[in-house]
């Protein structure tokens, strides 16, 4: 079977290698990967610290995505024989005053409720496993299950698989003579595919320090703002992101820089020794209900896109889905609730 592959982000690459490992013969059509929302993604597999209020069958997605993530990244690894900077310490929810803190035991009460295994941890607790957090740090949780992975080196692996890449920009799929084609170009879903994603602009800073300061993620709120803090083992620490709804500018704003390096010093005052390395701005895909849209469109067409926050997390979870659905005509991962039919 060929098949071609609109877009060449994590998504598309991921359901291309899952395709290239059942025997298919791939193409992925993208003009500029480097502008796809992984290289601005922090990498946070966090299917708890990421799971918002009222998001409970996103959130069992997101879990079953996590489960697939450790063979994922073996799988990967041994493929490539490249890093991934694949981590398993775990996500900190972090509160800096009382008010903070009760917004923390509201969501740790919420996980809970939902079943997801949450540790509600004090603030001296939380200083005996970070103790560079701040001596002000009310209280907050620790999410055992979540990890983390370099969407960098992720990227880099992904490429380096066996899949002809070809750098050209596809506005009209009836151009394309694959036997069977997968729109995953994020934002680009709404020209191509006609369907409601939208950007979502994230402005994200990468500090670098000669030593890591944090072993965990941590998902900060100080003084009602919040921010993540994501530690690497060589010294960066990457601190993101807005939520913006500004279509598709990428301009990073002094407000922004600011709103992000406040908390994050609040939270953790060795930040303000760093090097500020890089700052940059991404486009998020999201959809009206802040899901993935994944299964069928028409004829030999199929849409894996608009995963908004989540998609390094959903990357094993869509590329075993999408390849079931275009291989076998089925797949064993509940998407029901995914299907293009829902904005259609
Ligand atoms: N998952 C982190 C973000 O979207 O900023």
């Amino acid at each position: 079977m060929k098949v071609g592959i609109v877009g060449g982000g994590v998504i598309g690459l991921s359901v291309a290698w899952e395709l290239l490992r059942r025997g298919a013969q791939v193409t992925v059509y993208d003009a500029d990967p480097g502008r796809s929302a992984g290289r601005v993604a922090a990498g946070m597999l966090a299917p708890t610290a990421e799971a918002g209020f009222g998001e409970e069958a996103l959130q069992e997605l997101m879990l079953e995505s996590m489960r697939r993530w450790p063979a994922f990244a073996a799988g990967l690894a041994a493929a490539t024989g490249m890093p991934l900077g694949y981590r398993t310490d775990g996500t900190l929810l972090v509160a800096l005053t009382d008010d903070d803190l009760a917004e923390v035991r509201r969501l740790v009460d919420y996980y809970r409720r939902a079943g997801t295994p949450i540790e509600p941890l004090t603030g001296r607790r939380l200083r005996e496993l970070e103790p560079l957090l701040s001596p002000r740090v009310r209280g907050g949780a620790l999410a055992a299950g979540d990890h983390q992975v370099d969407p960098r080196l992720l990227l880099a692996a992904l490429r380096s698989l066996p899949v002809r890449h070809e750098a050209r920009d596809v506005t009209d799929l009836s151009s394309l003579r694959d036997d069977v084609i997968i729109v995953a170009n994020g934002c680009g879903l709404a020209a191509v595919a006609g369907l409601p994603v939208r950007p979502v602009k994230g402005q994200l800073l990468r500090l670098r320090g000669p030593e890591p300061l944090l072993t965990h993620v941590v998902r900060g709120v100080a003084l009602g703002r919040h921010v993540y803090l994501v530690p690497r083992a060589d010294g960066e620490l990457v601190v993101g992101a807005s939520e913006e709804e500004r279509g598709a500018d990428t301009t990073v704003t002094a407000g922004g820089v600011l709103d992000l390096l406040r908390p994050a010093a609040d939270l953790l005052p060795g930040v303000a020794e760093l090097a500020l390395a890089e700052t940059l701005a991404g486009l998020r895909p999201g959809t009206p209900d802040n899901a993935p849209v994944l299964g069928h469109l028409h004829g030999n067409v199929y849409v894996a896109g608009g995963h908004y926050r989540n998609g390094v997390l959903l990357a094993p979870v869509t590329a075993h889905a999408v390849a079931d659905l275009v291989t076998r005509g089925s797949t064993d991962v509940d998407v029901s609730g995914y299907g293009v039919s829902r904005f259609t």
